[in-house]
């Protein structure tokens, strides 16, 4: 398979930190692909970089054939790469379904009913009125998701899309990013996680102080020494529950419910 989005070779320091020392990664056209580290080793700097926000020192970004390095973020968002942010960019201020309608903007007449669909996909239709500063902290997680989604974007980056969200609304997030995978759509996901990204993602790369110190399937990332060490830590070693088949519980039962869970969880 060819690499939808490729980051090669990306160096950025600040200051005397260096955040990212040579890091190349790339991610098959219609794979969830995850990338995991220890804090602070460079996660969401190389989402920074790839999606405008930040210029690398050295190294070049691929989206298919296109280079983008140095593209600035609404040019990359349109582009195809959407993004969602570690602590979530809404605005507070504006209802939930406002919110989808900024990010349509450029959209007019579909506008409405596509903020609808989206809304509803995420499970948050019945908060459309509410003013999005009121949304839990998993909502508002949902909420950016379904802004990116707006776009139609080939790639989204999902920066900790499970960090402090309730475990009702994470299968519901791990459930939708199933969805929209089994409709062609290619995620690079942050996370830690480890169920979830062992269950979603068919290739983890995992990053330590800026250098990628390993990358394959999860089966292989999961029983790789140096990860266990550097990062992983005893307890998936001592938790054989964690199959390859992942968290994912069936739909069953759910339905409707699922949504309500979404739409209710805090
Ligand atoms: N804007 C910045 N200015 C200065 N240093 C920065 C900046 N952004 C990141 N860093 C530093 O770069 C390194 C990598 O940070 P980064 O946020 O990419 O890590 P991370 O893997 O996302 O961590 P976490 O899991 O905690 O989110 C850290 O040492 C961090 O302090
Ligand atoms: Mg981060």
């Amino acid at each position: 398979m060819t690499a939808l989005l490729r980051a090669d070779g990306i160096r950025k320091a600040y200051g005397g930190v260096q955040a990212l020392g040579g890091v190349t990664v790339e991610v098959a056209e219609g794979t969830v692909a995850g990338l995991i580290g220890p804090n602070g080793s460079g996660k969401t700097t190389l989402f920074n970089v790839i999606t405008g926000y930040e210029r690398p020192d050295a190294g070049r970004v691929f989206l298919g054939g296109t280079e983008i390095t140095n593209a600035r973020p609404g040019t990359v968002f349109a582009a195809g790469i959407g993004r969602t942010f570690q602590l979530t960019r809404i605005f507070a201020r504006l209802t939930v379904e406002e919110n989808m309608l900024v990010a349509g903007r450029r959209k007019r007449g579909h506008d409405r009913r596509r903020a609808r669909e989206l809304l509803e996909f995420v499970g948050l239709e019945r908060h459309a009125g509410l003013p999005a500063g009121s949304l839990s902290y998993g909502q508002r997680k949902l909420l950016e998701l379904g802004y990116v989604l707006v776009a139609d974007p080939a790639v989204v980056l999902l920066d900790e899309p499970a960090g402090g969200v309730n475990p009702t609304l994470v299968t519901h997030i791990a459930d939708r990013i199933r969805q929209l995978n089994a409709n062609g759509t290619t995620f690079l996901i942050v996370e830690h996680n480890m169920e979830f990204v062992m269950g979603l993602c068919s290739t983890i790369t995992v990053l330590a102080s800026g250098e990628v110190t390993a990358s394959g399937p999860p089966d292989v990332i999961r029983s790789d020494r140096r990860v266990l060490d550097a990062y992983l830590g005893a307890d998936l070693e001592e938790d054989p529950d964690t199959d390859a088949d992942g968290p994912g519980a069936p739909d069953g039962g759910g339905g409707d419910g699922e949504t309500g869970d979404a739409a209710d969880g805090s």
